[in-house]
């Protein structure tokens, strides 16, 4: 089990009482299937909730609807204390940014590119700078290389900046494709399986990171994550949504979650002590 990082047995940061992303009554349907039924939840800045429930309960259409890519029949979306229509185009300028289930790199493109692509919304010329008489395609595209470059070294990968995605370890491609979605410096960050394929250790190592996000980014940044290996979302989330079929069976801290015997059934009816090894296996 991962430690938490405070006394109380919760991670540093947490809610800050402004508004973040709120989910009211979303319902998916898939022809005949009902992917998600009247789900809410509630992302405050500076706050990690994970999303966590068996395979096929609906984590991932749950962010695609907040990304745009699936429309909800029914509920109501809201960011930053306004309704949110969510178009996949506008999600960047709206510091929405997520990472997708498996790596999701362009493979084309070297890690640094992929990086650079992903900070593309805070890339833009500044006029100050016109007084140093740099052209202005090469002062934006020197701070976006540095602050590139900078983000990856955060992230220990900086040693890749020139390789393509696929030559690197997995582990290193997760972590680029972290660096790309923080590129953007976003205030919603939506992690769908981050650890997914990970060792135990690199595991740990990502819990570090991903504690730190809402702190270190300076911009209060709310995370929703999604996540099968139980030690990670207990040792970083603030809150836990449980999805089963679609429908919100549990939710609380992670102590509560842990402790319910509705999440132990929804996990193959094992045993709580069981749970974890179910659900990341
Ligand atoms: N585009 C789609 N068209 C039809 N059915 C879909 C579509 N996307 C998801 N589904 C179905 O909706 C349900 C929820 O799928 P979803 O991918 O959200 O589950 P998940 O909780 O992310 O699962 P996993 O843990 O395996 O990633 C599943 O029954 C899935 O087969
Ligand atoms: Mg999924």
């Amino acid at each position: 089990m991962l430690t938490t990082a405070d006394a109380d047995g919760r991670p540093a940061g947490g809610p800050t009482g402004d508004d973040g992303l709120r989910l009211d009554g979303i319902g998916v349907r898939f022809g005949g299937l009902v992917a998600l039924q009247d789900v809410s939840a509630r992302v405050p800045p500076a706050s990690v909730v994970g999303v966590i429930g068996p395979n096929g309960a609906g984590k991932t259409t749950l962010f695609n609807v907040v990304c745009g890519f699936v429309k909800p029949i029914a509920g109501t979306i809201g960011w930053d204390g306004r309704p949110l229509r969510p178009r996949p185009h506008r999600l960047a300028s709206l510091g929405i940014a997520r990472t997708l289930q498996g790596v999701g790199l362009f493979e084309g493109l070297t890690v640094l590119e992929n990086v650079m692509v992903g900070a593309g919304r805070t890339a833009r010329p500044n006029n100050a700078f016109a007084l140093f008489g740099l052209p202005p395609s090469d002062r934006a595209e020197r701070r976006l290389r540095a602050a590139a470059l900078a983000r990856l070294d955060r992230l220990g990968v900086v040693r890749y900046a020139d390789s393509l995605p696929a030559t690197l370890p997995h582990v290193m491609q997760k972590r680029v494709a972290l660096a790309r979605a923080l590129a953007g410096e976003p205030r919603l960050l939506l992690l769908d399986e981050p650890a997914g394929g990970l060792s135990r250790t690199e595991v740990e190592e990502l819990a570090e990171v991903i504690r730190d996000l809402p702190t270190s980014s300076g911009t209060g940044c709310a995370i929703m994550l999604v996540e099968h290996h139980m030690d990670l979302v207990m040792a970083v989330c603030h809150e836990i949504v449980v999805l089963d079929f679609g429908r919100v069976i549990a939710r609380g801290t992670p102590d509560q979650v842990r402790g319910d015997p509705a999440v132990t059934e929804a996990y193959l009816g094992a045993e709580p002590d069981e749970v974890s090894e179910a659900a990341a296996g």
